[in-house]
C-alpha cells in the first residue's frame, strides 16, 4: 500500500515484510506485509484473533517472529531490540500499570525505570499528568480511576519515554462514548507533534477518528487495505436513517424518496417493526435535498441520523460472509484486579 511512497512522504517508521507467528497449529500472523509512515496513524481492525496482539507483540519486541523482518524507526526487531525499545512506547490490550501505587507514583516508578533521574522523572509525570488531565487524580491509587482515567493513565505511562512510535493496542475498548473521545483527544495531540501511532481497534469509528490508513487482518492475513474513505466507500458509505413521527408514514417517505430520485443507488428500504426508512447516502447533496423533501411534504419527524457501516458490514463487504465471531462491545476487561 505505501511501498512505492517512501520518498513521497517521509520515512517508514514501521516495516514489516513476510512477517510469520506460529502458536502450535495457529497461524496467528501469517505472511503480513505492512508499512507505516512516520508522522501518521496506522489503524490495524479485525475480529477477535485476527493476529492484532500478536503483531503489536512482535514489534515492540515482546514476541519473536518465526519469519519474514520488521523494523521499527529503522531497528530490527530482532536483531536491535534494545535500541528499538528506547524509540517506542505500548500501551498494551490489559492495563499495565500497579493498582496500588497513584497515578503520580506509576509514572514517577516508569521514569526511574527508563533511567530518569529523580527531579526529571518527578517532573515528567507532573507534566504527564497535567497533559492527561490526571492532576487532581494524581494521588489517588489507580484503583480509584474510572476506565477512562485508567486509559489516559496507560497513555500517559506509555509517553513518559517520550517514544516517536507508539502501539496502542485496542486503546477504548469497554469505554463509553464520552470517555473514549477523550481517549482519542489525546491520541490526537501525540500525532499532532509529529509521532507515528499504530493502532489495533475493533471500532470503525475509531479508526475513521484517528486513522489514515487501515489494513484489516482475518486469521493473521492482510484482508483489506487502504485509506479510510477507500474502505467506507468499499461497503457504501453512511446510512441515513428517518424515523417518522407516525411510523405509519414509512411507505409514504421511502415512495416521496423514489418519486425525487433521491432514494440512493440501492433504494431506500422500510422497516415497519422500527418505524425506521433507512437510505443510503452517497453525497451531503443528497442528504441535504432529503431532509428539504421532508419538510416540503410536511412529514413530521422523530428522529433522523446517519451511520457509518459497521465493523459487521465491513466484513461483510471485503469477505463476502459473516464474521461469527467478531467482538460485540467487548466487556471492561482491564481491570485485573
Ligand atoms: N501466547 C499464545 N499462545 C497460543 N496461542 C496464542 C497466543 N497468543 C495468541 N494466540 C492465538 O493467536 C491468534 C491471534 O491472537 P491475537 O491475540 O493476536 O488476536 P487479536 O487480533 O489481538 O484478538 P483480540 O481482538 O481478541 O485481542 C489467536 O488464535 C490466539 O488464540
Ligand atoms: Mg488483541
Amino acid at each position: 500500500m505505501t511501498r512505492q511512497d517512501t520518498t513521497d512522504h517521509g520515512r517508514n517508521a514501521v516495516e514489516v515484510r513476510g512477517l510469520v507467528k506460529h502458536f502450535g497449529d495457529t497461524r496467528a500472523v501469517d505472511g503480513i506485509d505492512l508499512d507505516v509512515r512516520e508522522g501518521t496513524v496506522m489503524g490495524v481492525l479485525g475480529p477477535n484473533g485476527a493476529g492484532k496482539t500478536t503483531l503489536v507483540r512482535i514489534l515492540s519486541t515482546l514476541l519473536r517472529p518465526d519469519a519474514g523482518t520488521a523494523t521499527v524507526a529503522g531497528y530490527d526487531v530482532v536483531r536491535q531490540p534494545r535500541q528499538l525499545r528506547r524509540t517506542i512506547g505500548l500501551t498494551g490490550q490489559y492495563a499495565s500499570v500497579d493498582e496500588k501505587l497513584s497515578g503520580w507514583e506509576n509514572l514517577y516508578m516508569i521514569g526511574r525505570l527508563l533511567d530518569l533521574p529523580r527531579p526529571a522523572a518527578r517532573k515528567r509525570a507532573d507534566d504527564m499528568l497535567e497533559r492527561f488531565s490526571l492532576t487532581d487524580a494524581a494521588k489517588k491509587p489507580v484503583m480509584k480511576y474510572s476506565g477512562g482515567m485508567r486509559r489516559r493513565l496507560d497513555l500517559a505511562a506509555s509517553m513518559i519515554g517520550n517514544p516517536r512510535v507508539l502501539f496502542l493496542d485496542e486503546p477504548t475498548t469497554g469505554l463509553d462514548p464520552r470517555t473514549r473521545n477523550e481517549v482519542w483527544t489525546e491520541i490526537k495531540h501525540i500525532v499532532a507533534d509529529g509521532n507515528t501511532v499504530l493502532l489495533t481497534t475493533q471500532y470503525m469509528e475509531e479508526a475513521e477518528q484517528l486513522a489514515g490508513e487501515l489494513v484489516v487482518f482475518d486469521q493473521g492475513k492482510v484482508i483489506a487495505e487502504g485509506r479510510v474513505a477507500e474502505l467506507k466507500a468499499r461497503v457504501g458509505g453512511r446510512t441515513l436513517e428517518i424515523r417518522p413521527a407516525d411510523r405509519g408514514e414509512v411507505h409514504r417517505v421511502v415512495g416521496a424518496l423514489a418519486q425525487a430520485g433521491l432514494d440512493g443507488t440501492a433504494g431506500a428500504t422500510a422497516d415497519e417493526k422500527r418505524g425506521v426508512v433507512a437510505v443510503p447516502i452517497i453525497s451531503d447533496e443528497q442528504l441535504t435535498a432529503v431532509v428539504g423533501l421532508l419538510a416540503e411534504r410536511s412529514i413530521a419527524l422523530a428522529d433522523l441520523s446517519t451511520h457509518l457501516p459497521s465493523l459487521d458490514e465491513v466484513f461483510l463487504a471485503i469477505t463476502g460472509q459473516k464474521a461469527t465471531h467478531l467482538a460485540g462491545e467487548n466487556e471492561t476487561e482491564e481491570v485485573a484486579a
